[in-house]
């Protein structure tokens, strides 16, 4: 098949859309470094959304599914290398090895620039250069961000159409000169000589995804997927952004954000840290049990929260992103009929299953799959396939990317350019054993403590083994850039500058019986957990000490519509002291590897939890 470059129809996107000098020269220094054969400035308008969805179909990145079932959808299959996050690929490019600390990849910022260079020399040949400014959080807030991509990818330029706010009111943004503008660097890492033909998902086996926390600098090749190649996510604004957060005391945080409201009208707000893949865009888009009559639950953001003490000393939280890009399998009008509505039109999708009505589908969509389709390789698929050859039809990690305006349960404020309050923060993980269904911290250093001894058992959001468990630091582990024990501390001295604390919690909906069971129903009950969350937060409800936290009483939780025993209650809530002197070994791993940098307050924290097991 002869495919059409989009770099061979350069008509669109040719205007200069800034006069920043210091932006335009960047980009011109970079095209000389890149040798693209055109550069398009992103306006971000729908004209030029369509345009390059075409030319993604085209070239065969894309294929336009059945619009009268999935209207403006599209399905994109990845090359099979190129699935996940490759967090051994992953760099944090501090002056000192020190600042990195050894939960991250450190590469010396000189040794990496050289190699970089190397790599980015004429990698955008036969390729057009995107120029793709984005603001992470509304635009013109004081607490969002700016970043400027350059990337030779389409596909991620019409992903961050979904996911960030881009285009002309970003260039407007940029020209006024007030915040300074992170600088993204992506190539897919394949350049295309006269007479080559393109692939449908170029890349490179060679990948690199580097950070430079002191210039706040990002540089990205070899791939095209998510989190490495979206730079916007998780490298600007977890990873970048954690640097900048400590350097003017605010937190860039791996958190959903949703809102509660009471039958009576009283709201509160909660942001939430659970690894990748272990629930966050269900929690977030929860639809409380028809039983609790009045609770309401609105969104705010599913992955990650900017949170700033405002001028009365209260934490206030914005999502900087505008988008979700949410695991596909699994998710379900049973699980999550609000993102199953998100999805449903206007999305795109990645390494999910193609039907032959034109439809997408993954494991879990529905409880029959289809009698046949072609699975995320294209490859044909029956269930009986799948029995045999232990294949699903879906990636594991495969993807939705939809617009976060067309979910129903959007909260009214998640626009605002001052965020919303936040009362509550919840941790959790995927644990089958060992962790209660939930808990709250003594105090917030005692919740520190909580979220920074945070274990999961490993899902397929990166690549490596699935299924053990290890030690996520409030879910930041892949994300934090730089020194995790300075991390510690920078949460310790946030509380200094506070009014109001938000309370500390911890939830595990994954606890298992011994053969294997889950002993809590999970999704839309976790209501229950979440209306004695802010209960205790407005002061409204009990708990019970424990050795580990305050834990709800049977009779504290609103059983309303649920049959579910006080004995399965007391099970899914033991805390069992001999695994949990266990589980208090096993922090020592990571503290360990943290000593010279780690707060003395976690040394305290972990002999307070000694003495009272
Ligand atoms: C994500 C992740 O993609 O955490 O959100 O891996
Ligand atoms: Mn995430």
């Amino acid at each position: 098949m002869k495919v059409a470059s989009p770099a061979r129809r350069p008509s669109f996107g040719t205007k200069t859309l800034t006069t920043n000098k210091h932006l335009i020269r960047w980009v011109e220094k970079m095209a000389e470094l890149c040798r693209p054969d055109a550069i398009h400035w992103v306006d971000g308008s729908q004209a030029e959304y369509e345009f390059l969805c075409d030319r993604l179909v085209e070239a065969g990145t894309f294929r336009r599914l059945n619009q009268k079932l999935w209207p403006g959808c599209f399905l994109a299959r990845s090359a099979p290398s190129d699935v996940a996050r490759v967090e051994d690929r992953t760099f944090i490019c501090s002056l000192s090895k020190d600042a990195a600390g050894p939960t991250n990849n450190w590469e010396d910022p000189y040794a990496m620039r050289r190699k970089l260079k190397q790599l980015f020399k004429g990698c955008m040949r036969g390729r057009t250069m995107y120029v793709l400014p984005f603001s992470m959080g509304p635009v013109g807030s004081p607490m969002s961000g700016i970043g400027v991509q350059l990337t030779d990818s389409p596909y991620v330029v019409v992903s961050m159409r979904i996911m960030a706010r881009i285009g002309s009111p970003v260039f407007a943004e940029i020209d006024k000169d007030i915040k300074r503008v992170v600088p993204c660097m992506h190539s897919v890492g394949m350049p295309l000589e006269p007479g080559d033909e393109d692939v449908p998902w170029p890349c490179n086996d060679e990948k690199y995804i580097a950070h430079f926390p002191e210039t706040r600098e990002i540089w990205s090749f070899g791939s095209g997927y998510g989190g490495n190649a979206l730079l916007s996510k998780k490298c600007f604004a977890l990873r970048i952004a954690s640097n900048i957060a400590r350097d003017e005391g605010w937190m860039a945080e791996h958190m959903l954000i949703l809102g509660v409201q009471s039958p009576d009208g009283e709201k509160t707000y909660v942001a939430a840290a659970f690894p990748s893949a272990c629930g966050k865009t269900n929690f977030a888009m929860m639809i409380p049990p028809k039983a609790m009559k009045g609770w309401k639950v609105s969104t705010l953001g599913d992955d990650i929260a900017w949170i700033r003490p405002d001028a009365n000393g209260q934490l206030r939280a914005i999502n900087p992103e505008a988008g979700f890009f949410g695991v596909a399998a699994g998710t379900s009008a049973k699980t999550n009929p609000a993102a199953m509505a998100t999805l449903s039109k206007n999305s795109i999708f990645t390494n999910v299953a193609l039907t032959p009505q034109g439809g997408v589908w993954w494991e879990g969509m529905t409880d029959q799959p289809p009698a046949e389709c072609e699975d995320w390789r294209g490859e044909r698929w029956t269930p009986e396939i799948g029995e045999t050859t232990g294949r699903t039809a879906a990636h594991p990690n495969g993807r939705f990317t939809a617009p976060a305006a067309q979910c129903p349960t959007m909260d009214k404020d998640w626009e605002s350019p001052v965020g919303v309050p936040i009362s509550a923060i919840i941790f959790g993980g995927r644990r089958s054993t060992t962790l209660p269904l939930v808990y709250q911290a003594f105090n917030w250093s005692s919740g520190v403590y909580i979220g920074a001894t945070m274990g999961s058992e490993t899902t397929a959001a990166a690549t490596g083994a699935v299924g053990r468990v290890r030690r996520d630091p409030m879910a930041m582990l892949p994300f934090c850039g730089y020194h995790m024990g300075d991390y510690f501390r920078h949460w310790l001295k946030m509380q200094r500058g506070l009014d109001t604390t938000p309370r500390i919690f911890h939830v595990n909906w994954f606890r298992k019986d011994e053969n294997g069971k889950f002993l809590w129903p999970g999704f839309s009950e976790n209501m229950r957990v979440l209306r004695w969350i802010v209960e205790r937060v407005q002061g409204h409800t009990h708990g019970r000490e424990t050795a580990i936290g305050w834990v709800p009483r049977y009779e504290d939780i609103d059983w309303s519509g649920l049959k579910f025993e006080r004995a399965e209650f007391d099970e899914l809530m033991k805390v069992d002291h001999a695994a949990w002197r266990k589980e208090v070994i096993d922090h020592e791993g990571l503290f360990i590897d943290l000593h010279d940098h780690l707060p003395p307050e976690m040394i305290y924290e972990r002999e307070l939890l000694i003495c009272r097991l």
